[in-house]
């Protein structure tokens, strides 16, 4: 039997019923965009993390997007951010007119490192006309950046911090003498429903979250074109809105989130102690951190030959990602070149995703650390 790399099914079993009686509200009410939903899952959402605000937005790339325009970043900024991640998190920062530059990640967690970030800023060689303005770090994979010394370094440049946790809903970081949720602990926090995520809907869905009334107004005014009322519009805005049926089925999902992460969790802990010894590596949760395992992610300087193997049992796999972003040809004007991020083109050389999903049996989990064993072993 195949084994995949992601069970959506799987999880709509669990949520059917919750979701038909959603989708009956939304029948019965015909209100397809910003209907009752959309602001019971922003409060839920709010709620789960922490957070005063959530509002919701049409994808995570638009979330990066306004959040960056509120925040005040534009033209003449520079945003520093990590090379390894989607490439949406760059686009956003183009988007809203500023400049991407790049810090190496940290080797050991595959993050954005505060030590390349602040080097980069004191060396105060910078490439556009007002410097950094702010720095926006991924939570890679699920894994939270190192959020205490980013915040830091932010306080101490007067820079904003906007957290692309795309994909790390329900992630947590210890920081400032306590545990909180990933997108939480900057000034906004950018998060995808993208449906293979740990939260998915059924299409295209986002949210910024934020403990600013102002920034949370901002956002929601820009993502419905700029609208104060119907007929009014104080500024020209985007149509970046969240529809009902997307809300509708994250509400029933966010009632899942935790026990979901958490099985993920003991699937991330059955993996790493199975794979113990077979001479690669598996991820590390640094202390302070709390990974929702978006992603399992190994790494081997065999990773083809293990994908190879991992095709051929049918068993699903995936490479997140191949190709760093500074060596994107969507980034070629940035002017990077091979060699400039040496951690990140590791990385990006020697990663291979197992499966990982919350229904996954720990008969799959034994059956995928045999062939990856076997195949990491091979000469
Ligand atoms: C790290 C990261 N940033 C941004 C995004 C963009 O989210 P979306 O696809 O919802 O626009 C993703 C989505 O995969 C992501 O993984």
């Amino acid at each position: 039997m195949p084994i995949k790399f992601l069970d959506l099914a799987a999880q709509n079993q669990e949520i059917g019923a919750r979701v038909e009686s959603e989708l009956q509200r939304i029948h019965d009410s015909t209100s397809y965009v910003g209907g009752p939903q959309v602001a019971e899952f922003e409060n839920g959402f709010a709620h789960y993390l922490g957070a005063q605000y959530a509002v919701g937005v049409g994808s995570g790339t638009d979330a990066l997007r306004l959040a960056l325009i509120a925040a005040g970043i534009g033209p003449g900024d520079e945003v520093i951010t990590t090379p390894m991640t989607f490439v949406a998190t760059v686009e956003a920062i183009y988007q809203a007119g500023a400049m991407p530059v790049f810090a190496d990640i940290d080797p050991d967690t595959g993050a954005i490192s505060a030590d390349a970030v602040e080097r980069y800023i004191e060396a105060e060689n910078f490439s556009s006309a007002n410097g950094p303005r702010a720095i926006l770090p991924v939570h890679l994979y699920g894994l939270p950046a190192g959020m205490g010394r980013l915040m830091e370094i932010a306080r101490r440049h007067e820079l904003t911090v906007i957290e692309d946790a795309c994909q790390a809903h329900g992630a947590r970081v210890y920081v400032d003498g306590g545990w909180k949720r990933a997108g939480t602990v900057g000034t906004m926090g950018c998060f995808s429903f993208y449906p293979g995520k740990n939260l998915g809907a059924w299409g295209e869905a986002g949210a910024i979250v934020t403990n600013d009334a102002e920034l949370a107004e901002r956002v929601s005014v820009l993502r419905d074109h700029g609208r104060l009322s119907h007929y009014l519009h104080r500024e020209s805005g985007y149509n970046a809105r969240m529809d009902t049926v997307q809300a509708a089925v994250l509400l029933a999902k966010l009632e899942r989130l935790e026990q979901w992460n958490s099985r993920r969790r003991a699937i991330a802990r059955r993996y790493c102690e199975l794979l113990a010894g077979c001479g690669l590596q598996t991820p590390i949760e640094p202390e302070g951190a709390e990974s929702c395992y978006h992603l399992f992610v190994i790494r081997s300087p065999r990773r083809d030959q293990i994908r190879e193997a991992l095709v051929r049992a049918e068993i699903g796999c995936g490479i997140h990602s191949p190709i760093p972003l500074h060596l994107q040809p969507a980034c070629a004007e940035l002017g990077y070149r091979s060699g400039d991020f040496p951690y990140s083109e590791h990385l990006a050389g020697a990663v291979i995703s197992l499966p990982m999903h919350p229904h996954l049996t720990d008969r799959e989990v034994s059956m995928v650390v045999d062939t990856v064993a076997m195949a990491s072993r091979a000469q």
